[in-house]
Formats: structure tokens, sequence, C-alpha cells
């Protein structure tokens, strides 16, 4: 997909459709009142029959309209003018979208520059324009014998949105492409098979990361580097899998090689059976979701190397597939992790958290200045906020604090629940230091506090993504969250 800035006014514009919004009540934005004059009211005329109204997001096509270049006008409701607030302009974008991917135009230009968005700068909306894009265009085909077909829509420009400069929605456009296909990315990998994406295969997948990127190392610990450093925990998740545990470290240097890093952790298990705690079986290929979280890291660290950020950052995967056999473990095993705190594994199917502490522990050695862990970790964070929120959990207010005004701001919410020590009790094991499960109640905040046993000398966010990583039934497939937030939260920072 191509992105441009284009200058002319919109009856001017060589495109084979000319988006132009409407306000509610059929009221002309200034783009419309250019092209009505233009086009001998080629507008007005079909607001005439008030079949269109400017409700946000409705769509009517006008083909060859007298002296304008374009050939087709899109006319798209905008809703409420001074009431267009971020979530109504992402409406406004994927409703165009929609519309013009059905049809046969391939280059299009947004008239959009009268929008103003509340609370949001005119780079917000160039980057969700392309971000929009870029997510609009996905289509799932690996392992379809057919492949799918070329996406209709081949470039996309737009005029200086209201306050903007050329440069700064240029590069806002480049951001937003590089953030939409980095969604992309974790959708791609979420999408694809437990059988193909194996911890040995998102290895691999890193370490081309770090082929196309000069700013980006790769390291993978194979198990018996991992036994090395006494990751008893981890290790024990992939006890009943013929497939190999993996830790995968992948570093990105975009400031001096002595500022202190970011660290992003990311659940990945390939796939949950639960192990000898085996699941139920209805809907349970849905757990080769398990590794979203993986995704998300992995193309976040892609993401960071394509903005260049100027900052130092290193993600660590924690990937095994959980599997029974007769070398699983059991309930009542007891194995020691990397920070030599003993676990009883009452549950095999509480896997995400035994992988997720030994790496925790392992990402101490860098010494980050905030550690952020994202997993599909409980059924109970479905349960709490449905497909909407990331669970968010931490050990640092202020990190919180930040990581919910980021989500706010690119869509990609989380929902804070408490960490408090009241729920530490409910880990209590009479035969090791911690159990690995808390219970039937409170199930989020318990697989966090479990994980707090291991960051407690780090500031860290813990979140949740069991409900936002995958849509199920018709639209099954990964969505590629918290992919926006994580990017957010890392250009916000400084070296
Ligand atoms: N991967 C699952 C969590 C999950 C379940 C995510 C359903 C999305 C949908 C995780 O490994 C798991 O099985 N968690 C258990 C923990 C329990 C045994 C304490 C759960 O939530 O049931
Ligand atoms: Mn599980
Ligand atoms: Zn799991």
């Amino acid at each position: 997909m191509r992105y441009s800035v284009k200058v002319d006014p919109p009856d001017k514009i060589n495109a084979d459709c000319v988006v132009v919004p409407i306000w509610n009540k059929a009221v002309l934005s200034d783009e419309a009142k250019i092209i009505d004059a233009a086009s001998a009211k080629a507008i007005s005329k079909i607001l005439h029959f008030k079949d269109f109204s400017g409700k946000l997001g409705e769509t009517q096509l006008i083909y060859n309209p007298i002296n304008v270049k374009a050939k087709r006008i899109l006319l798209v409701g905008a809703g409420n003018k001074n009431k267009l607030d971020a979530k109504a302009a992402v409406k406004l974008i994927s409703s165009t979208l929609n519309l013009i991917r059905n049809s046969k135009a391939s280059s299009i230009h947004l008239a959009l520059s009268s929008l103003v968005v509340k609370n949001r700068n005119s780079t917000w909306l160039a980057a969700r324009i392309s971000q929009e894009s870029e997510i609009a265009s996905y289509q799932y085909d690996a392992t379809k014998s057919t492949k799918a077909k070329a996406y209709a829509i081949k470039s996309i420009s737009l005029n200086i949105l209201n306050g903007g400069r050329r440069k700064s929605i240029e590069s806002a456009l480049k951001c937003g492409q590089i953030i939409g296909k980095a969604v992309n990315h974790a959708r791609e990998l979420g999408n694809l098979p437990g059988n193909i994406c194996t911890p040995t295969y998102l290895a691999r997948h890193a370490s081309s990361l770090a082929s196309r990127h000069r700013s980006v190392t790769t390291q993978v610990l194979s198990e018996k580097q991992m036994a090395r450093l006494g990751m008893g925990s981890l290790l024990s998740v992939g006890n009943g899998s013929a497939e190999e545990s993996k830790l995968i470290v992948i570093q990105y240097k975009g400031a001096k090689s002595n500022s202190a890093p970011f660290a992003l952790v990311g659940k990945g298990i390939t796939f949950d059976t639960g192990g000898i705690s085996l699941k139920p079986g209805a809907a349970m290929d849905e757990m080769k979701f398990d590794m979203c979280g993986a995704a998300s890291v992995v193309a976040t660290m892609g993401a960071v190397a394509d903005l260049k950020l100027p900052i130092n950052v290193v993600g660590v995967v924690a990937a095994a597939e959980n599997m029974p056999s007769d070398r699983a473990t059991k309930p009542g095993d007891i194995v020691t992790s990397m920070s030599g705190k003993t676990i009883e594994i009452l549950n095999t199917d509480a896997e995400g958290r035994l992988v997720l502490c030994d790496a925790l522990t392992y990402v101490e050695k860098f010494k980050p200045r905030s550690v952020i862990d994202v997993a599909t970790l409980t059924g109970a964070a479905v349960a709490t906020f449905g497909s909407h929120a990331n669970a968010l959990l931490s050990n640092n207010e202020k990190l919180a604090n930040t990581l919910m005004q980021c989500g706010e701001y690119v869509l990609d919410r989380a929902w804070q629940l408490p960490l408090w020590d009241e729920y530490q009790s409910l880990l209590n094991s009479n035969f090791a230091d911690v159990a690995n499960i808390g219970g039937p109640r409170a199930g989020t905040i318990t697989a966090a506090c479990f994980l707090s046993r291991f960051t407690e000398r780090q500031k860290w966010a813990h979140l949740d993504i069991a409900g936002s990583a995958w849509h199920s039934g018709s639209r099954k497939g990964a969505t590629g969250r918290p992919v926006p937030l994580l990017v957010e939260y890392l250009s916000r920072q400084k070296a």
C-alpha cells in the first residue's frame, strides 16, 4: 500500500474515488462544499432524497460526477460535528475502507481536512488511517490451497489534515503503516496452527527478524541451556511434548549500549492442551492462540526497529508446548524455578505462569527500566472483561496509569485489577514455597500474584490478554492486540 499527501482541492484530484465527509442532518463539510460547487450540485441533489443523512459510518457512492476529476465520490457520514471522538473517527475510516474494498476503485483520496477529532491531533488521524488500512488489508491464507484475492486498494492519498504540516502528516502515515503491519504480523503468528507454529518455529522466526534489522540481535536458549540456568519451572511445561521448549531473547538497540532497556516478556505456549489436567474438548483448537502474548512481543520488537525508536528494548519469549504424556508433569509435582523458589504444580493447565516466572527472573539480568509481560493467562480474564479490555495488574501505580493512558489513546485499552496482599495467601502450599493455582476465585488476580513473587525487584506490569487476543466464532482469528498499546508505551519513552 502506498500513502501520500496531496494538496490539490478535492475536485482536482485524480483518483478512482474521492472520499468526503458529510455531517449529521446532511450538513456539507468544507470539502463536500467544494465538490458540490464544482459539480453542479451533485452532492446536494443526492442529499435531497434524504436516503443519506450523514449518520456516522453511512456511505453513499456517486459515479462520474461532472467537472470532478475523480471517477467516484464517496460520501461518508461523519455524525455530529464537534462530537467526532477517536472511536467515531475509526468507525468512519473503517466503513470507508469496507465500502471501497468491495468496489473496483484502487486509488483513493481522503478529503478529510475539516475533520477535527476530539482530544486527538491531525497526526493521530493520519497515523490511524494508514494503520486501519493495513489492518483491513490482512487476509490469512498461509495454509489455504487457494490464495486470497489481492486487496483492491493500492494507494491512499490524504490532503493536509486540520492543523497539520505536510512533513508531520507524511511521517504519521509511515508510523501508522508500521503499526498496522506489526498488528498483522502478530495476527499471522497467532493464526498459524500449532503443528506449524512450534517453539522452534517461533525461534527461527525471531532470528529472521534479526537478519532483517541491523539494530536487532537474537539469542535462542535450548532446553539444555535453560537447565543450566536452573529454569526448572519453564522446562516442566514442555516435559510432555516432543517439541523442544525455547527461550527466545530479542534485543533492539536504538540508544547507547549502557542505556538500560525496557523489557517485554511474552507467553509463548504454542498449544495448550492443559497437560495431565487436560482441558475439555470444546473449542480446544483455540488454544493454538496461547502464544499470542509472544506474537505481540515479537511483532512489537519488529515495529520498534522499523520506527527506529531512540531506546533499548529487550523482548523475551518463553515458548513451550503443553502436552500430556508419560513424561508430562503431574499434579502435585514440585519444581524449582530459576529464582530458587519451589513451586507445587497443582494444576498443569496453569502453565503460562510457570514459563513466565522463569522468563521474568531471566530478564532481571538486563536491569530493565520496566518489565511488561503479555499473556493469554486466565479464562477468568475473559469472564471479567469479555473481549474489550486487556486486564492489567502491576506492582507500580505509575506504570499502570501510563499503560492505561496509552491504551486509551490508541484504543487498545487496559483496565486495572488489584494486586492486593490479601490475595497472596491463596497461593500457599503445604509442600513448596508457592502453589501454581489459587483456587476457583479471583483467577486473574491470583495468577498475577504468582508472577509478582518473581518480580519483587522490578518495576513490573502484567497484561492478561486472554479476552482480547483473538476472536471466536465466525470471525475466529487473532486480533494483534496489544501491539498498539505496547508500541505507544515504548514510543513515549526516552533514552
Ligand atoms: N491459556 C489458558 C487461559 C485461557 C483459557 C485463555 C481460555 C483463553 C481462554 C491458561 O493456560 C489456563 O489454562 N488457565 C487456567 C488456569 C487455572 C487452571 C487456574 C484457567 O484459566 O482456567
Ligand atoms: Mn493452560
Ligand atoms: Zn495457557
